[in-house]
């Protein structure tokens, strides 16, 4: 467990030897949400194959960079892309990132993905602030094993896994920029394919309002380490069952694409806020 932690401090110790800004506040951008880093300034870009011990996404629409940039005179440092559990079926490699981010001095986090909207009111192209999660990946916790006491306790507290005075900043955002923002449950499957109906029905069952492949492991593990964290959903379709069309994942990143620029101004605005 030692092992993950140096791990950690030594990739995070190559990036600083590459850009060695202080950062405090990071942002994963998920599929199709990419164009974020496009209003940042004094920006940085290192894929993430210059970065030896970086885990690398192969999925279409995660570009592979980490981006540091400047917005209202902050300092934040962006994932472009993200590697998911079903790519590679390690979880700890999954949350390694955000533990490097930590590493880096980041104790704000700000976690974004495409997702699927199973709350039957909410629409395609809508945005969603995520208020909680139900972790349905059954590939474990990113947590599970020796506990490392320098990242955090052994039992950490998941009551407030989505920081209120973060998620408020972006509610006032949306409410000002007159964004339409839903609120709910995110539910995390592993993938990589789609739920069935029967799935997605089980996910409203258990108080589920959206439905997806990732973030769940990277929040646990943010929250493990102290840092705060909110989320935003771009929900890219109605999940499986609720609508007559099959999933793509060309769907998906259209209407990510199309969602982007209210995405970028929430998000923008947001952080604004934060400070
Ligand atoms: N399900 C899971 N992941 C997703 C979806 C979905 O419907 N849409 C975008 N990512």
């Amino acid at each position: 467990m030692g092992h993950l932690y140096s791990m950690a401090s030594e990739v995070a110790a190559r990036i600083q030897k590459i850009c060695d800004r202080k950062v405090d506040l990071c942002v994963i951008l998920g599929s199709g949400l990419g164009a974020f880093v496009d209003c940042l300034e004094d920006k940085v870009v290192i894929p993430y194959s210059d970065i030896e011990g970086f885990p690398r996404s192969g999925v279409h629409g995660h570009a592979g960079n980490l981006v540091f940039g400047r917005l209202h005179g902050q300092d934040l440092v962006v994932m472009q892309g993200r590697i998911h559990y079903y790519e590679c079926g390690d979880i700890k490699l999954v949350t390694l990132p955000v533990r490097i981010l930590h590493c880096l001095g980041c104790t704000r986090m700000i976690v974004t993905n495409a997702a699927g909207a199973a709350n039957a009111a909410f629409d395609a192209g809508e945005l969603m602030l995520i208020t909680d999660h139900i972790n349905f990946m059954q590939a474990s916790s990113p947590l599970v094993g020796e506990n490392d006491d320098r990242f955090g306790p052994r039992f950490p507290d998941m009551s407030e896994a989505y920081n209120k005075v973060m998620s408020e900043a972006l509610r006032q955002s949306a409410k000002d920029l007159g964004i339409k923002l839903q609120e709910g449950v995110y539910c995390a499957f592993h993938g990589p394919e789609y739920e069935t109906p029967a799935e997605v029905r089980l996910a409203q069952v258990l108080g589920a309002d959206a439905v997806g492949m990732s973030t769940v492991p990277e929040v646990l593990v943010a929250n493990h380490m102290g840092m705060k964290v909110a989320g935003i959903s771009c929900l890219t379709n109605k999940a499986a069952g609720l609508s007559e069309s099959k999933l793509s994942h060309d769907e998906v990143m259209e209407t990510g694409r199309q969602a982007a620029a209210d995405f970028v101004k929430l998000l923008a605005e947001g952080i604004r806020r934060f400070q």
